[in-house]
């Protein structure tokens, strides 16, 4: 603990500096952005997995964080990805794109589309952490209803047809924007189709590529293509049902859904803890259904999970390896011969066993790029979530506790050789001198995980 307090300090600096203080209609919210160079709004699985951090820091701030976050909740319970922050004007794209006042409340301005929904976890994680009873209650009674209402929004307009689990209908829902999973979706999606006022304003107003190298961020095509889905979902005044039908991007994905599923039960666990039985009963239900649904989503051709690309009546798997293929251990959802089969993949130095595992693509894939977010770099989050599903199986193997402590520690290791970036080059071990880190750097969700770790290693002793 002694070594890791300098480090420690940082962190706690990072989560300070990067919070906000906004007005919004006469009310002061506090907030923490995930960067102060590009991502200067609250994003939804971000600010819940800072709050996991931030819980043992600060037991308030970490409360206000994710009751700062429901204010941005729609009417029909949707929890949008962005809540934006007013008067700020560097990042693309603005509040204005998405035209979704009207469905907001008081007027917030949000995204129109969702994010890995992190929140029922983030709550119970806190409420786990927190050691003020009053504090707890409080937060409960205000926060329970909000995320019930955002659970069954996603359970209507997502999952329609009942089969465990949900849809999403842009990259940007999935959390990994550039993830080679969709290519073969987003592809389809002609260039020379999309409106020339749309390519223009990317070319004019993206900002991302200002603050940082385009190496690292999603390509040109792929920014002119989120932004038609936007323009897309607009032009249907944002109903869900309608979008799910003439979207060209819809899919189940295992890494939402293995969120999905962990959400269920936590909201469940809330519930019997603070609610009522019978709704913790409901969402019992549904965290199992999705998580036999995605044990199901196995290949044994290709030994990993796979998404599945629903968009206008397909049922095709989409079977890239990436480490979404590991989400599943995070939702209990893994038999023991997918278990020996993931744990091998883990431990290949070909694939996904690299200086700093685990990286976002195999590193043997042809869409291996160590540079270019979702699509090669070691995501502290996505490990983050690796290393407690590995935890989850360790009675059933002992390989699973040995890998989620050494994936642990190099995650640590990872962060304090080259510091608090959004993402990593997985190639390197920090034996050289160049810097490691890759995106924004002093990024909060790093720090929080970061903290988080720490104290991991700490209970494990
Ligand atoms: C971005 O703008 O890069 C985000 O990932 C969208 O949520």
């Amino acid at each position: 603990m002694q070594q890791y307090l300098e480090l420690l300090n940082q962190a706690k600096e990072i989560l300070q500096r990067n919070t906000i203080t906004v007005t919004v209609n006469g009310k002061l919210y506090e907030r923490i952005i995930p960067s102060k160079d590009f991502y200067v709004h609250q994003w939804l699985w971000d600010s819940a997995g800072v709050a996991m951090g931030l819980v043992h820091l600060h037991e308030e701030a970490a409360f206000n964080e994710l009751l700062s976050l429901i204010v941005g909740q729609w009417n029909n319970g949707l929890i949008p990805h962005i809540i934006y922050n007013p008067g700020e004007s560097k990042y693309y794209p603005p509040a204005e794109q998405w035209q979704t006042v009207g469905f907001t409340r008081d007027g917030i301005k949000t995204s129109g589309i969702t994010d890995p929904p992190l929140l029922a976890i983030a709550a119970e994680y806190i409420c786990d952490h927190a050691s003020d009873e009053q504090k707890r209650r409080d937060f409960i009674n205000t926060f329970l209803p909000s995320i019930m209402a955002y659970h069954d929004h996603l359970k209507c307009y997502r999952d329609p047809e009942d089969c465990g689990l949900l849809t999403i209908v842009h990259p940007w829902e999935s959390g990994t924007d550039d993830s080679p999973r969709w290519d073969s979706l987003l592809n389809r999606i002609d260039l020379n189709m999309i409106p020339p006022d749309i390519k223009a304003d990317v070319d004019l107003n993206r900002k991302d590529i200002k603050y940082q190298s385009s190496e690292e961020r999603p390509t040109r095509a792929d920014y002119y293509r989120y932004i038609y889905l936007i323009n897309l979902f607009k032009d249907l005044a944002w109903d869900y049902t309608k979008i799910l039908h003439e979207t060209p991007f819809a899919v189940k994905d295992i890494l939402f859904n293995s969120i999905w599923e962990r959400a269920n039960e936590a909201l469940a666990a809330l519930l019997q803890r603070y609610g009522n039985q019978e709704e913790a009963n409901k969402y019992q239900r549904w965290a199992e259904q999705t998580q036999e649904a995605l044990t199901n989503t196995w290949s044994e051709e290709y030994k990993q999970y796979c998404d599945i690309d629903v968009t206008q009546g397909r049922h095709q798997a989409i079977a890239v390896p990436t480490n979404g293929i590991f989400m599943p251990l995070y939702a209990g959802a893994v038999t023991d011969h997918q278990l020996d089969m993931l744990l091998h993949r883990l431990s290949n130095a070909d694939e996904f066993y690299t200086g700093y595992p685990v990286p976002s693509t195999a590193i043997n894939s042809r869409y291996f790029d160590k540079e270019r977010y979702w699509r090669g770099p070691t995501w502290p989050i996505t490990n983050y979530f690796i290393i407690e599903g590995l935890k989850t199986y360790r009675g059933r193997h002992h390989h699973a506790d040995q890998l989620a402590n050494l994936f642990m520690q190099k995650t640590i290791q990872m962060i304090r050789a080259n510091g608090f970036w959004e993402y990593f080059d997985p190639l390197d071990d920090g034996t050289d001198d160049n810097a490691k880190g890759r995106g924004f750097s002093s990024f909060s969700w790093t720090a929080a995980i970061f903290i988080q770790l720490i104290k991991k290693t700490q209970h494990s002793k």
